[in-house]
């Protein structure tokens, strides 16, 4: 039997990438007339979306996306199961693939959703973890292909926390498009030396670039496409004072905008924190595709779940 994951950003190929991509496309057109035919979840069957994190935009996108594809989402909030009290990850996996057709999970480290995994007969698909965001960064490449009608080549700068899970998946799915990734961050909040080496790995083959800097105004420096995410990430509330201050000469203003291209992009996975990592101005801006980008979402989740159903069994 195989089973596709999808865990973290190149947990698909490059190619595989594109399919999702050009299948998540699709489907966006297709529902704009109305044609929501792709149903492989019919019958219904569950998907069961569990959440140890606060969420907005992927509860929402996977709650609207499942039910779409003809199935059932059941949406559990850690706090209100056993796996919130203690309960094996090893068990609840066991208890949710007799009955369940995928497990969508948002949760601390990864290590915990790699264990949900290997313990699981259905596919396993990561909603955000410490490390990674993968959906989020489907929606991106689907929204960046749109403005720009190519990834390979483009140069896409994150500045801000480099340590976090937007910066990790920026780097490997960026590196997998064959895109040159720039990382701007302070050096106490570089990436992690083994996802940077790995998305080098990546980017070797793909004919992409990684840049890692401590200089926001050469991250983004002639881009194509800046991008940003919170200071704070989940979980960081207590070291919330130890990080003011830290990150201001990366926030994507206006002065930082000027020195991308022309036509560049602005992404921001949200929620967004105007005045923090990115100005009203910036975010409000004509150069921001974040409404998009969150609405792609949908899109993507659907063509990926399609995917790794079609593969699996
Ligand atoms: N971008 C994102 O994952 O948003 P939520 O935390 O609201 O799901
Ligand atoms: N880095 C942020 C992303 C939120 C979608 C966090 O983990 O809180």
């Amino acid at each position: 039997m195989t089973i596709r994951h999808f865990l973290k950003d190149d947990d698909l190929s490059p190619d595989e990438l594109i399919e999702v991509l050009d299948l998540a496309d699709r489907l966006k057109a297709e529902r704009a007339k109305g044609i929501l035919d792709v149903r492989p979840l019919e019958g219904p069957k569950t998907v069961a979306v569990l959440f140890d994190k606060s969420s907005t935009r992927t509860r929402v996108s996977f709650s609207i996306g499942i039910s779409e594809l003809g199935g059932y989402p059941l949406i559990i909030d850690s706090s209100q199961s056993q796996l919130g009290r203690g309960e094996p990850i090893e068990d609840t996996a066991r208890v949710l693939t007799r009955q369940a057709s995928a497990i969508v999970w948002r949760t601390g480290d990864q290590s915990r959703i790699d264990t949900m995994a290997e313990h699981s007969t259905v596919p396993v698909v990561n909603a955000l973890t410490d490390q990674y965001h993968p959906c989020q960064l489907l929606a991106d490449l689907q929204t960046v292909r749109e403005r720009r009608g190519r990834l390979e080549g483009l140069t896409l700068s994150y500045l801000g926390d480099g340590a976090n899970n937007m910066s990790h998946s920026y780097l490997l799915a960026g590196a997998n498009a064959g895109m040159h990734v720039r990382i701007g961050a302070p050096e106490a909040f570089q990436p992690d030396p083994a996802i940077v080496e790995q998305a080098w790995a990546l980017a070797s083959d793909t004919g992409g670039s990684v840049t890692v800097t401590t200089d926001p105004a050469a991250a983004a420096e002639g881009t194509d496409v800046l991008a940003t995410d919170t200071w704070v990430s989940m979980g960081q509330e207590a070291e919330k004072n130890d990080r003011a201050g830290v990150f201001n000469a990366y926030s994507v203003d206006d002065a930082l905008l000027s020195k991308a291209a022309p036509q560049a992009i602005v992404l921001h996975c949200l929620p967004a924190y105007r005045g923090l990592e990115i100005s009203a101005s910036v975010i409000d801006g004509p150069q921001s595709v974040v409404w998009d980008e969150a609405e792609n979402r949908l899109h993507a989740q659907k063509a990926l779940l399609t995917w790794l159903l079609e593969r699996s069994g």
